[in-house]
């Protein structure tokens, strides 16, 4: 496990930032930490990174306790709001980033030249930071989060504020940081991109945990079936009502809920082996975004 936490809890005051988060990440996969806004995503990270101290609860990040010094050099940060000096251009930031690290002359130029290559910023690092695109100001935020090659990566709502192509960037540069052993944590309310990248996630209401698990299990816990079938005598429909006592049935038309998709193979068999005649089978999977839409369903932000 690459972090762990147990109970994680943060009180502002009276107020609740997170409370009882209790969740794992595994070395090398990339994790999502999804809510609506006030939801508690950022007081998690915070504490995580070493910014703030939890109230209770306890956490491991690369199996050290939180605020080992050794951990701590392996991390890499990427606050939800930041901003830099417009005059300063993007190897003057790098530069500065490297002084704050503690970095070696000599690894401080050939770090800046990797990280520059892997947010694909070659050729723009001798303009002005406010001459950059917001797409631009993300991802060299990301190249200084990643100049001490660190294991570990908080991102926190890392592509909320770009257009479609920039957040596909972004989304790239995660990806390739995963295909090269990082483990990455990141936040987000932005429920399809979760979908689209990540290994595990964590749904966090109210400051609580809502939902926790793998992003397959998490996307296969139902799967809706659209059934178009003639031939359903009453001992079939019996048969199938046992797979789901709440199916829906009118007019040659069934809508049956299933949790496993062996389900789906074995629907179809039998209502063939029973007469029926299958004309249409369409397996819907509940996205995580429905999913959301419903744990959250109430709960508006605070
Ligand atoms: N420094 C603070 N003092 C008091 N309350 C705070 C502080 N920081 C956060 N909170 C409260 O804690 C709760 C969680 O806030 P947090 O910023 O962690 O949520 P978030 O999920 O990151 O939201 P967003 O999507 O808007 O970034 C909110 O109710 C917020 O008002
Ligand atoms: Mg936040």
């Amino acid at each position: 496990m690459i972090i762990e936490t147990e109970r994680l809890t943060k009180f502002y005051g009276e107020k609740v930032g997170c409370k009882d988060i209790s969740i794992s990440v595994n070395k090398g996969e990339i994790f999502g930490f999804l809510g609506p806004n006030g939801a508690g995503k950022s007081t998690f990270i915070k504490m995580l990174v070493g910014l703030i101290f939890p109230t209770s609860g306890k956490a491991y990040v690369l199996g050290e306790p939180l605020g080992n010094v050794q951990a701590r050099k392996k991390i890499g940060y990427l606050p939800e709001t930041f901003r830099y000096q417009d005059w300063m251009t993007g190897v003057d930031l790098l530069s500065f980033h490297a002084s704050l690290y503690k970095l070696d002359k000599l690894k401080t130029s050939s770090m800046i030249e990797e990280v520059l290559s892997l947010v694909k910023l070659k050729g723009h690092e001798k303009y002005r930071i406010g001459t950059y695109s917001k797409g631009m100001q993300q991802r060299i935020g990301l190249a200084c989060a990643l100049l001490a090659d660190p294991d570990l990566l908080f991102l926190d709502e890392p592509t909320s504020a770009l257009d479609p192509i920039g957040r596909k960037e972004v989304r790239n540069i995660i990806l390739e940081l995963k295909n090269r052993g990082k483990s990455v944590l990141l936040n987000s309310h932005l429920l399809s991109e979760v979908e689209m990248i990540c290994d595990s996630a964590a749904i966090i209401k109210k400051g609580s945990i809502a939902a926790f698990g793998k992003m397959d299990d998490m996307l296969e816990n139902k799967i809706t079936l659209e059934i178009r079938a003639e031939n359903i005598h009453d001992e079939l429909l019996a048969k199938l009502r046992t797979l789901d006592p709440d199916m829906g049935h009118r007019n040659g038309k069934m809508t049956l809920t299933v949790k496993d998709n062996a389900d789906i193979p074995h629907i179809a068999s039998l209502i063939i082996e029973n007469g029926g005649k299958l004309y249409e089978l369409t397996p819907r999977k509940e996205s995580l975004e429905n999913a959301f839409i419903s744990l959250v369903k109430g709960g508006e932000a605070q």
